[in-house]
């Protein structure tokens, strides 16, 4: 079910090919909200300029207003047309056609939203923490918004092929195996899996820096490991399993939809390091620069208009984060056949990405008909301002973070009076809904190049635009269903719009699947959040002012249980797109 105003919209151009000919048929409408009606069209003003060009005589704007309204064929959708100002077309709906759309999306399990007639394969490169660095609150940003991405290419009827690039090799593993050896398998696995992936990084840095026999070891095992001796791989790979043991719990925690399978780490593409590096330099697009094979993709200075290189492969012959970069995106476009790739990875790396888009799409390997971007994610802050730490100052341990939140969701549930008295595993169940929520939220809605404060007093709030703020609405509409002794699924209408809350919260929940496409398309998920909230905000107002259960009529009431029926399932379905779940009850 087309967004009202792209109904509007493709109607308007419609009058403008009907009143001025074929070739105005694409002209942008330029339709906007409007103060005095559903939306205005205000094309009449810049057309009048440009018909005024054309024709070589002074256009009246309201005059060309005017023309387009006599060609407008709209009497099945809206009730009203006005020429307003110095030209404005002002539309309203009928209510009759918002009911039946809103109708039609009742009784539609898509909520009219229908899948795409071409089924993309999006790339989608998200999550993607270090194994052997640290595993910070970023990376809890690039796999919420990711994950969210996923979730709406599903919905959608596009295949996402999600790619969790994870920091999985380097030099470093030569002192993290040494490590691992010297304290033992089980301890190490131990400590790995709980989480502690910086301290056992920084004990193995720490005997690296202090004991010459130890950094010996450890450049031997990093010489080993690369020439692919099989016990140093044995235990390198046990490293990534007991930290990827770790990972999962995060993931599990987050109800996140990464599995084992779509781990695609910068290991995965070692075999293809050389074949990368010898065509890049066979088809001259990478040049020998200081000893180092590098690509100068055009554009890319830096200070004193040097040429900035991304560099292939270093001078001592090793190769790195780059390189594994091209021989990813040469492998998601020739082997997985993605027509969009989606970075989802920190603002931080805007120029590494631009640099491997631009070198692939010089080297032939990322065709224009293949889209690649970079979804930056901004920096999360403390409430100081400063980048996210613990009071200690350490980095933030990810499962005591999200644990913090259910505990404080718990006590603020505890703190209200609830009518209804609940058993400790529902209460649970609902303070691990509110607090991973509230966190995944907090982090959807807002711009995603955006820094956001982490915020647990603020994303917790009950007001606003918040997880809770969210989930509440949902919970009361439920309640309201179980007051009633009946299923949202019962309720069938027919809707009828009577009071202006009825009409705006149905006009609104008209906008779900342009909602979804527009996050989708421009991958912000904060657009979708912005539209639940709207959503929200509009049932609320329509539930202070139009009493549902206690309607003065039959009829009335059906209309409005047929109404929280499609609210719920609106709300619910986009909550799930972001990934997060609705309790029964709050
Ligand atoms: N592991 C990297 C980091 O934590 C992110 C990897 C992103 N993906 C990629 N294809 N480079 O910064």
């Amino acid at each position: 079910m087309p967004d009202p105003q792209l109904v509007l919209a493709a109607r308007v151009q419609d009058a403008l090919a009907a009143a001025f000919g074929p070739s105005h048929a694409d002209t942008d409408p330029v339709i906007r909200p409007s103060q005095f009606a559903d939306l205005q069209a205000n094309v009449a003003l810049p057309l009048a300029k440009k018909l005024q060009a054309e024709r070589g005589e002074k256009q009246n704007p309201r005059a060309v207003a005017e023309e387009i309204v006599a060609h407008l064929d709209v009497a099945d959708i809206v009730s009203d047309v006005q020429v307003s100002g110095p030209g404005f077309i002002n539309l309203t709906f009928a209510d009759a056609w918002i009911a039946g759309q809103a109708q039609h999306m009742l009784a539609d399990e898509r909520l009219g939203v229908p899948a795409a007639d071409y089924a993309q394969t999006v790339v989608v490169d998200y999550s993607a923490p270090n194994v052997a660095k640290e595993m910070h609150v970023g990376h809890l940003r690039t796999t919420i918004v990711g994950d969210s991405l996923v979730r709406m290419m599903e919905f959608l009827g596009h295949k996402p092929v999600r790619q969790n690039h994870i920091g999985d090799w380097g030099t470093q593993f030569g002192l993290l195996i040494e490590h691992l050896l010297d304290i033992g398998e089980d301890a190490a696995r131990e400590e790995l899996s709980r989480g502690d992936i910086n301290e056992f990084y920084q004990a193995a840095r720490a005997k690296f820096d202090g004991d010459p026999g130890f950094a010996e070891r450890s450049r031997r095992r990093v010489v080993a490991l690369q020439a692919g001796d099989p016990e140093t791989l044995r235990i390198w790979q046990k490293f990534i399993d007991d930290t990827v043991v770790y990972i999962n719990k995060v993931y599990e925690r987050l109800d996140v939809t990464l599995t084992d399978d779509d781990l695609a780490g910068e290991s995965k593409y070692n075999d293809m390091l050389a074949d990368v590096s010898a065509d890049l330099e066979a088809s001259g697009v990478a040049v020998i620069s200081d000893g180092a094979l590098c690509v100068f993709p055009p554009g890319f200075t830096g200070r004193d208009d040097q040429p900035v290189p991304l560099i292939i492969r270093k001078s001592d012959g090793g190769y790195g984060y780059a390189t594994t970069d091209m021989a990813a995106i040469r492998y998601r476009v020739n082997d997985v056949k993605a027509d969009r790739i989606i970075y989802v990875v920190g603002a931080d790396q805007a120029l590494h990405f631009q640099m491997v888009f631009a070198a692939a799409r010089q080297a032939g390997w990322l065709p224009d008909s293949v889209r690649a971007e970079h979804a930056q994610i901004g920096m999360v802050l403390g409430t100081d301002g400063k980048r996210f730490r613990t009071r200690s100052g350490a980095s933030v341990k990810l499962t005591e973070l999200l644990d913090e939140a259910v505990e404080r969701a718990g006590h603020a549930y505890d703190e209200v009076n609830h009518d209804d008295s609940f058993d400790a595993a529902t209460r649970d169940d609902i303070a691990r809904k509110v607090g991973i929520g509230a966190v995944k939220y907090a982090d959807l809605s807002v711009a995603r190049d955006s820094e956001y404060i982490f915020d647990f007093d603020r994303m917790l709030a009950f007001k606003g635009n918040t997880g809770p703020y969210l989930q509440y609405a949902t919970a009361r509409i439920r309640s309201i269903f179980r007051k009633g002794g009946l299923a949202p699924e019962d309720a069938t209408g027919p809707i009828v719009l009577g009071d202006p809350a009825e009409r705006a919260l149905a006009l609104e929940l008209l906008g779900f699947g342009a909602a979804v496409e527009q996050a989708f398309d421009l991958a912000e998920p904060h657009k979708l959040a912005a539209y639940l909230y709207s959503v929200a905000d509009a049932f609320t107002t329509f539930f202070e002012n139009c009493p549902v259960l206690k309607a003065p009529d039959e009829a009335t009431k059906a209309s409005r249980l047929a109404l929280c029926a499609v609210t719920l399932r609106t709300l619910d379905t986009g909550l799930g797109l972001l990934g997060v779940q609705t309790p029964e009850r709050m």
